[in-house]
């Protein structure tokens, strides 16, 4: 039997996911030997509450409320309690002692990111999060190791389960919003209070932690242009269908031209967006996620799976763990944070896209020349236009298709029409993402 030498591990955090990491450790704890050429010993679990009742039964010697003394006693420390504070004084305390540090917490990360990468590099740490976006899939180890030789386009994700379920129930059976999210909430998908996933919130922190690594530039989390679901109407997904598309929540990073200044800069959003149902996105179903990467060189790349869950989310945890220590074992420093691009982050008015614009006009001889022309005007150019008018009806519905044309002339266009004596309301105004 090989004597390993032992890393030590503290948890922070035994909610769905830190139970099933500390799970895993105890139960594999041989063969993670094996891998790592280290024992990773769990020496504690810091919870707020000793007796709370948790998702798996843990050996009450590991529990502790005294995260401060765990973390002085831990080679390695995982991060997993969520928000912002306690959780950034306890890493930072972490990182400063010397330990390396795993971490889910992408909140913490969207906002406070820079000070910790600062903190973990000066003293030569190790900080690594691969459970902050999506879940069990591997997105940020591609994009930080296997991706950093090359140049990354673009991203397009589906980076929040909750409201993949809603816009797929709503796809699958024509729900309504409210209904679909009653039946996510039945299911488990939905939090009690779910405004951070409709709301594009957590998509919105996902984003800035994609964009930052593509990029290799801090993209903060209030750079990220952010529209939730929570205006999408049966009505829009059904029409979204029978033109061939399907309303998923994209969060959206680009790399682009800014066409007021000829410089490249960077656009991280999260909007419902039209995807053609031959998109591979359009497939992603359910509560999974799914990352479509456009690389350079690579071209296209897909990465979908399972993008919340304890034991799920846990095997990310471990992955990087076993890296980190791993590292500990063969020596030498980590992955450093990479933001020597400093690309300028565009605003909303300056990205270009496709848009979907549905109108109900009256039906008149003139309107559409009158309609046409208010697009014109704007330098917006139409692609198609499709007409409906219900049988003995006076007005009539009018889908037009957009080519790319920036937010800024698709705003003042929209105002003008809605403005317009011909225009009775502007019903829809969605973006195509993903069309050819
Ligand atoms: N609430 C998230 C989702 C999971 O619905 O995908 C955690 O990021």
């Amino acid at each position: 039997m090989i004597e390993y030498r032992s890393i030590r591990v503290g948890l922070l955090g035994a909610g769905s996911v830190g139970s099933q990491v500390a799970r895993l450790l105890l139960e594999h704890a041989d063969e993670l030997a094996q891998r790592v050429g280290a024992r990773l010993d769990l020496v504690g679990i810091a919870v707020r509450n000793l007796d709370a009742k948790r998702d798996t039964d843990l050996p009450a010697e590991l529990l502790t409320t005294d995260a401060e003394s765990l973390i002085l006693g831990s080679d390695v420390v995982i991060e997993l309690m969520g928000g912002i504070e306690p959780a950034r004084t306890l890493v930072l305390q972490a990182i400063a002692s010397g330990a390396d540090v795993v971490t889910g917490n992408k909140a913490l990360l969207a906002s406070h990111g820079p000070e910790l990468y600062a903190a973990a590099e000066q003293v030569g740490a190790q900080l690594s999060y691969e459970a902050a976006v999506a879940g069990a899939i591997p997105i940020i180890r591609p994009l930080r190791e296997s991706l950093a030789g090359d140049r990354v386009e673009r991203i397009l994700g589906i980076v929040n389960g909750t409201t993949n379920f809603i816009l797929d129930r709503m796809d699958q059976t024509g729900a309504s919003l409210e209904d679909a999210l009653a039946t996510a909430t039945e299911l488990g998908y939905a939090e009690a209070d779910p405004t951070a996933d409709i709301g594009g919130y957590d998509a919105a922190q996902k984003a800035a932690i994609l964009a930052s690594l593509a990029f290799h530039t801090s993209v903060p989390v209030d750079a990220v242009h952010r529209e939730g679901i929570t205006e999408v109407t049966a009505a829009q997904v059904e029409s979204a269908r029978r033109a061939g598309y399907v309303v998923k929540l994209l969060a959206i990073c680009e790399r682009l031209i800014d066409g007021e200044t000829g410089d490249e800069g960077v656009s991280a959003r999260v909007y419902p967006a039209l995807v053609p149902r031959s998109h591979p996105l359009a497939a992603v179903h359910g509560a999974n996620n799914a990352v479509f990467v456009e690389a350079s060189a690579a071209g296209p790349l897909m990465f979908y799976g399972a993008g919340a869950g304890g034991v799920q989310t846990a095997s990310a945890v471990l992955g990087d763990l076993v890296a980190i220590a791993r590292r500990r074992v063969s020596g030498g420093p980590g992955t450093a944070e990479s933001t020597h691009a400093e690309l300028p982050l565009l605003p909303i008015g300056r990205i270009t896209t496709r848009y979907a614009i549905t109108l109900e006009v009256t039906d008149e001889p003139g309107v559409l020349e009158q309609v046409a022309r208010t697009f014109a005007e704007h330098g917006v150019s139409v692609e198609q236009l499709q007409q409906s008018v219900p049988e003995g009806s006076r007005s009539a519905t009018l889908v037009i298709g957009t080519h790319e044309a920036t937010e800024s002339a698709l705003a003042d266009t929209v105002a003008s029409l809605a403005a317009s004596p011909v225009v009775a309301s502007v019903a829809s105004v969605l973006r195509v993402e993903g069309a050819q």
